[in-house]
């Protein structure tokens, strides 16, 4: 059994959730961020039977880069030998119909779900956590997020079937989900304790960070992950009415893409 989970994360808690998964789902587990499939930096390998796809939740639906990994690299290649799809969303409070959008997608590719669950875990979404997260609150949420997580990864591994619903609303809140595309955000700013040490420029998701003359330069796609802003060494970004930092539990080095 050979199991990919691809994977699209911001501050770290979906690759969290994903290591939890790959503990159960075998060693020959290979994760990997949804990015490198759509730059070519890596194939899902044929004769891949088990596929996992983890995100965060994005405005109650799947986010963008990960829709752009279903529809442009899913939806472009044979995938007649994945006998098992899960996928897994972490959120902050509610995933609404992430799961249910992400099922949709996967039709749209011609690719069918077969287990999909959620998992709550610390929110670092700037515009509505002005204050980051206090590490005991988040250690909390973790606990109770690791007992989801180990059920989900035992479901995953009997390779059960559990599928999600679709209630009210779910049609224009996948609308409103699917319109949300990187682009400027004018309220992250760069401070003078910056250092140049380059860490947001090697984990930002989208690439959208660049050092020039030793400073991180903001370009226009962002897609608002923050992960630049929780995990700069120097709290070195600000955004606007925003406080403290979300460090997570994966270290930093685990987020370098580049
Ligand atoms: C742009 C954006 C939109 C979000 N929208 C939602 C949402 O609709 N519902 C929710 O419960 N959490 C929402 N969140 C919180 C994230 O889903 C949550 O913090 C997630 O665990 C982050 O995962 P990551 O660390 O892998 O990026 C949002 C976060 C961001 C950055």
């Amino acid at each position: 059994m050979s199991t990919v989970i691809a994977l699209y994360t911001g501050t770290g808690n979906s690759l969290y959730a994903a290591k939890r998964i790959a503990e159960k789902t075998g060693e020959d587990t290979v994760l990997r961020f949804t990015e490198d499939f759509l730059s070519g930096a890596c194939e899902l390998p044929a004769g891949t039977d088990r596929l996992g796809i983890i995100f965060p939740v994005y405005f109650g639906g799947v986010p963008y880069p990960v829709r752009r990994f279903i529809r442009e690299y899913l939806a472009s290649r044979d995938n007649s030998d994945l006998g098992y799809v899960f996928v897994i969303a972490t959120h902050g409070g509610s995933p609404l119909y992430a799961l249910a959008d992400a099922d949709r997608e996967l039709q749209d590719a011609g690719i069918a779900l077969s287990y999909a669950s959620s998992v709550r875990m610390p929110d670092g979404y700037l515009p509505l956590m002005k204050k980051a997260i206090p590490p005991e609150k988040a250690e909390a949420i973790r606990v109770k997020a690791d007992v989801k997580l180990a059920a989900a990864a035992d479901d995953i591994a009997g390779e059960r079937i559990h599928l999600p619903r679709r209630g009210p609303g779910w049609r224009i809140i996948r609308g409103i989900s699917a319109k949300m595309k990187p682009g400027e955000n004018s309220k992250l700013k760069l401070s003078q304790s910056c250092t140049g040490c380059g860490v947001c420029a090697s984990i930002c998701p989208e690439g959208n960070i660049t050092m020039e003359n030793g400073r991180p330069v903001m370009g226009s796609s962002c897609v608002s992950c923050f992960a630049c802003y929780h995990r700069c060494p120097v709290n070195a970004i600000e955004y606007k009415g925003a406080a403290g930092q979300y460090k997570g539990f994966v270290d930093t080095g685990e987020l370098r893409r580049r």
